[in-house]
């Protein structure tokens, strides 16, 4: 079969990594893809494997029109979508309502399933209506600014506020003191962040360890792909600021069977089954942000896992770690999402651990140079190189983006494979590389 897939980061890049390993691919289409996805052999330094003929397609993922005319013309078969934006302007519904490609299934949920990502408030309701233990909460927009106001000062520090909508994971702030939390209140609600933020949530603060689990449904089965831990500070030891992602690891030591048991009971299934009745169609995937909190909390005690959000999408840098340990054709499991037979599906994991570096430019998450030529890839030997921001120029492999290149690897175990990866990052240059060497420390 042919498979188109959107999007263009290292997420992208390990989704097509996979899905180009399966007998069942004939073409795989990556719109618009990077430096990367266009060479999916070259930068799969671990050797034996083979990969279905990949390409990359010129194609905006959330220009809807180009997309359906592509996926005509070229006979695509099944599209996936890598990243929220197109989920959350409805590709799936844009696809169903169009009877030249009704039929084509597009993993990932309806623009009604999307907004559990779209809308923080959306989410916060959706866990309500349905048991799944989540911080306490309350929503304010500009006509409510004084209430806002008002209801920070009944909670205790630190403060998180939210923004309702998409802000490209600039959206939550945690604030340390009262003062703060009320300036940057009148901020979010006057327009910091657009109509992103012309409502915003102020949550509990939930004090814990986090870590991402990811299933894929049919809108009534689901399969749990291995979870991931993910380094969101730019600084070692978790200092600076966020950033997408410094790296991951899989599996993570504290999601034993005990808290994975807890998190399928009380909020994976819960969530399913909700959707379902809500009668809101789903095929696609479902990431949890949970945190295994270390207090009690009203509807959680110490050790338990909590939902810090959701998305629609795989992670990122999680998928860099977690298509390593998928061990199952992953187009099978598509195709089950697509037909609603997932659990007719079987999803086999490897054992070992898999972890991911990510290379970012220096200067990053705040303003950097783009451009810079990156040499070294080829001498990397027994890691993965997935590329995240790179392009092609004049025949060289350039920097594009903040993050640049995650370096992945498995092992043994966790140490083994971060010591893969951090060694063979070394080899890879281009200027003001940074990348943080304190990737699993803490676990
Ligand atoms: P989000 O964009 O929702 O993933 O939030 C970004 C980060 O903010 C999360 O990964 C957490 O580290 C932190 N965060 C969000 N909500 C809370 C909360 N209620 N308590 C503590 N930390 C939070
Ligand atoms: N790694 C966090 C995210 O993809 O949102």
């Amino acid at each position: 079969m042919n498979i188109l897939l959107l999007g263009s980061g290292g997420r992208e890049h390990a989704l097509a990594w996979k899905i180009s390993q399966s007998e069942k691919v004939s073409h795989l289409y990556v719109a618009p893809g990077n430096a990367g996805t266009a060479h999916l052999a070259d930068n799969d330094r671990t050797g034996g494997r083979t990969f279905a003929p990949t390409s990359n397609v010129a194609m905006k993922a959330d220009d809807f029109d180009a997309i359906k005319r592509f996926v005509l013309e070229q006979h695509i078969d099944m599209v996936v979508v890598g990243p929220e934006d197109p989920l959350v302007k409805g590709i799936y519904d844009e696809f169903r309502a169009d009877a030249r490609v009704a039929d084509i299934p597009v993993v990932g949920p309806s623009k009604a399933g999307a907004v559990l990502e779209g809308s923080k408030e959306f989410a916060k309701e959706f866990m309500q209506r349905h048991d799944i233990p989540t911080a306490a909460y309350a929503a304010f927009d500009g006509e409510h600014l004084e209430d806002g106001l008002r209801f920070l000062e009944t909670l205790q520090p630190p403060y998180v506020l939210k923004a309702d909508g998409l802000c490209a994971g600039k959206g939550v702030l945690i604030l340390p003191t009262l003062e703060e939390a009320q300036k940057e209140l009148r901020e979010m609600l006057g327009g910091m962040f657009g109509t992103a933020s012309s409502t915003v949530v102020i949550e509990e603060f939930l004090s814990g360890i986090e870590c991402s689990v990811f299933v894929m449904t049919d809108g009534r089965h689901y399969k749990i792909l291995p979870e991931a831990k993910d380094y969101k500070r730019i600084g070692e030891h978790d200092t600076g600021l966020n950033t997408g992602g410094m790296g991951s690891v899989s599996p993570v030591p504290f999601a034993d069977a005990a808290f994975m048991q807890k998190v399928e009971e009380r909020i994976i299934r819960p969530t399913v089954d909700g959707l379902a009745a809500e009668g809101i169609e789903y095929r696609g995937f479902i990431f949890f942000g949970l945190i295994r909190v270390d207090r009690d909390y009203a509807n959680a005690k110490a050790g338990d896992p909590m939902v810090i959000e959701y998305n629609v999408r795989m992670g990122d840098p999680e998928t860099e770690s977690v298509m390593l340990r998928v061990k199952s054709d992953i187009v099978d499991l598509l195709e089950g999402v697509a037909q609603g037979n997932l659990d007719q599906r079987t999803l086999e994991i490897d054992p070992r651990s898999a972890v991911c570096v990510m290379m970012v430019s220096g200067g990053y998450p705040e303003a950097y140079e783009k451009g810079f030529p990156i040499t070294g890839i080829d001498s990397v030997a027994g890691s993965i190189v997935f590329h995240a921001g790179t392009a092609e120029q004049d025949g060289r492999t350039v920097t594009a983006g903040g993050r640049v290149i995650a370096v992945s690897s498995y092992g043994a175990d966790k140490a083994e494979a971060l010591q893969k990866s951090f060694a063979e990052a070394q080899k890879i240059q281009f200027e003001k590389k940074y990348f943080r060497s304190d990737i699993g420390a803490d676990l």
